[in-house]
């Protein structure tokens, strides 16, 4: 399903003017979304043909608000493709932010580390990624007024955006680790063999989501940032048998953190 003009004339409903800045929200990531001003809610279930996402209990919503004077629309709670959903329902908002105005996507995520040097807590610049997805949401006719055939993702995470990222990281003295994001479709976590072949081929983080949305937003020409917040040592790593619970405390801990870069990096 594409975007509908039926989709635009339901999300124009609330929201009015148009967003520079689109955010998609990683798992405990979401309150970011809560402390902007002026804003307005869009709930998944209002918006005809839009999945309705499965993850603990609570659908999704958009939430278009300002932060230092910026209009941002964020996504609280994503599509992973693990859910179910194809990769093309996975992309939707991605296109209807395109469609909306958003020049500029963030993602983030939770993600699990596999470089040696990073501890639980660390937030990461996403400098590139591995996709070991086993799909594309690219495959399948191209619609040329979207984008080519064949996009370039040979600077897919902007390198603008990557330097504002340490800029305002160190204005505001939160560490920054950087690396590279292995996509994996998961439900299951990891086998330690897996991670050593993760660590093996560059990766230094991997989770379940971000890499369809990138490719999809690079294809439409915006520009985009990527922040994992790394919440627990992957397979092999650590005693510890690995579970959400984890991801979601740690997540939790590192959300003032994460929301006062995520403020600072929109002020720049
Ligand atoms: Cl260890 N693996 C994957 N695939 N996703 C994660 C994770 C691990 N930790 C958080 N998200």
């Amino acid at each position: 399903m594409p975007v509908t003009e039926e989709m635009l004339h339901m999300v124009r409903r609330y929201i009015h003017e148009k967003p520079t800045i689109g955010l998609i929200l990683g798992s405990g990531l979401g309150e970011f979304a809560e402390q902007m001003e002026n804003k307005r809610t869009v709930p998944y279930e209002e918006i005809p043909h839009f999945p309705v996402s499965t993850v603990s209990g609570h659908s999704g919503q958009l939430i278009c608000g300002e932060v230092e004077g910026a209009t941002i629309l964020a996504m609280q709670g994503r599509f992973h493709y693990y859910e179910g959903y194809s990769m093309e329902e996975v992309i939707l908002p991605v296109r209807l932010m395109k469609k909306l105005g958003v020049r500029t996507l963030i993602v983030t995520n939770a993600a699990g580390i596999v470089a040696k040097s990073f501890s639980p807590g660390d937030l990461m610049l996403m400098t590139d990624h591995l996709n070991f997805m086993g799909n594309n949401p690219l495959i399948g006719p191209n619609d040329d007024r979207i984008g080519p055939r064949f996009p370039d993702l040979s600077s897919a995470y902007s390198p603008i955006l990557q330097q504002l990222a340490r800029e305002a990281a160190k204005d505001v003295a939160i560490p920054l680790k950087e690396g590279v994001y292995a996509g994996v479709t998961g439900p299951s976590y990891e086998t330690p063999a897996e991670i050593r072949m993760l660590r093996s081929l560059g990766a230094h983080a991997v989770g379940m989501s971000t890499v369809p949305e990138v490719i999809a937003a690079v294809h439409q020409g915006m520009d985009v940032l990527g922040i994992s917040c790394l919440t627990n040592m992957a397979a092999g790593l650590t005693d510890e048998p690995l579970d959400h619970e984890q991801v979601i405390t740690t997540a939790e801990r590192v959300k003032i953190d994460f929301m006062k870069l995520m403020k600072k990096i929109v002020f720049l």
